[in-house]
């Protein structure tokens, strides 16, 4: 008898529990808000970077480590890792953890130390399309992996590996509309876990026009719109579970369409 009464409870509990999870999946984990930006960029939909899902190691090297960006897609599964880094558990888990914080300019001038909750609850809002990139905080690198060791273990990169580098992980959260402007560096990988990510590109040789104080947002409204066809980055948003490689000295800037949780391997 009492099997009976509680059956149809714990069914509805089960069905409660799973709808709720394929909610936080659906709304990205619980950190889903989008900003300014994702308008401009979505009505164009434009994604000039090739995107592979079956690509060789061989294939790789060959036509991509050392030529051109590339989308990877299924390479690994990291949703145990996208399970562990949604807000909520984020918070529970490393709330009290002091994070250091960078101004989302070209050359971060300044870095700023704040308790990990404080940065999620009063600065990780959608963007202001006003402020200045020196004046925005941005949680990306800087990382403590002593003491986040507990999620980093979790993380599976992408398996391909440049010879002579090392691979080192930098773990980030941004508000929509938020973004670093155009800078380079060495080559890598940036897997979104939660959101999407607009990314813009240019060879080497190929310095863009820009301010390095001025935010990507401000970049995409003032200057993208009049640049000739022939001075058109790469570009394309990076969904949740796709990998980014850019090669080495490759200029580039990024726009969170959403706000976004993202983790970098760079081949240093
Ligand atoms: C950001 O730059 C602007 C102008 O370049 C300046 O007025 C402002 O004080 C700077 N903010 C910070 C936090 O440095
Ligand atoms: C990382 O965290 C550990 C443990 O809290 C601390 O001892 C260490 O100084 C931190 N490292 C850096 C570079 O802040
Ligand atoms: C960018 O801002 C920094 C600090 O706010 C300032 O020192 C630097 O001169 C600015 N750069 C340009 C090109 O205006």
């Amino acid at each position: 008898m009492a099997r009976e009464v509680q059956s149809p409870v714990v069914l509805a509990l089960l069905l409660l529990v799973l709808a709720r999870s394929r909610l936080e999946a659906a709304d990205g984990g619980g950190w889903r808000q989008t900003g300014p930006g994702a308008a401009v960029v979505l009505a164009e939909e434009l994604c000039n970077v090739e995107r592979r899902s079956d690509l060789t190691y061989t294939e790789f090297v060959q036509h991509y480590a050392f030529l051109r960006p590339v989308i990877l897609q299924g390479l690994t599964d990291n949703s145990k890792f996208r399970a562990l880094c949604s807000r909520e558990r984020l918070l529970a888990t490393f709330g009290d953890h002091v994070v250091r914080l960078s101004t989302a300019n070209t050359y971060s001038y300044q870095k700023v130390d704040l308790p990990f909750q404080q940065y999620v609850e009063q600065l990780l809002h959608p963007q202001d399309p006003a402020s200045l990139g020196n004046d925005t905080l941005y949680f990306f690198g800087d990382n403590n992996f002593t003491e986040w060791s507990s999620l980093f273990q979790h993380y599976s990169p992408p398996p391909f590996h440049l010879l002579g580098t090392t691979p080192a992980y930098s773990f980030g959260i941004a508000g929509a509309g938020s973004g670093v402007p155009f800078h380079w560096h060495g080559p890598g990988f940036s897997e979104v876990i939660y959101g999407r990510k607009h990314w813009f590109l240019y060879p080497p040789e190929k310095t863009p026009e820009f301010h390095p104080n001025k935010t990507t947002l401000t970049w995409l409204r003032d200057i993208y719109p009049v640049l000739a066809p022939s001075e058109k980055p790469l570009e394309c948003t990076i969904q949740a579970g796709e990998v980014l490689y850019f090669p080495d000295h490759w200029w580039h800037a990024t726009l969170n369409l959403d706000t976004s949780v993202f983790i970098s391997t760079f081949l240093g």
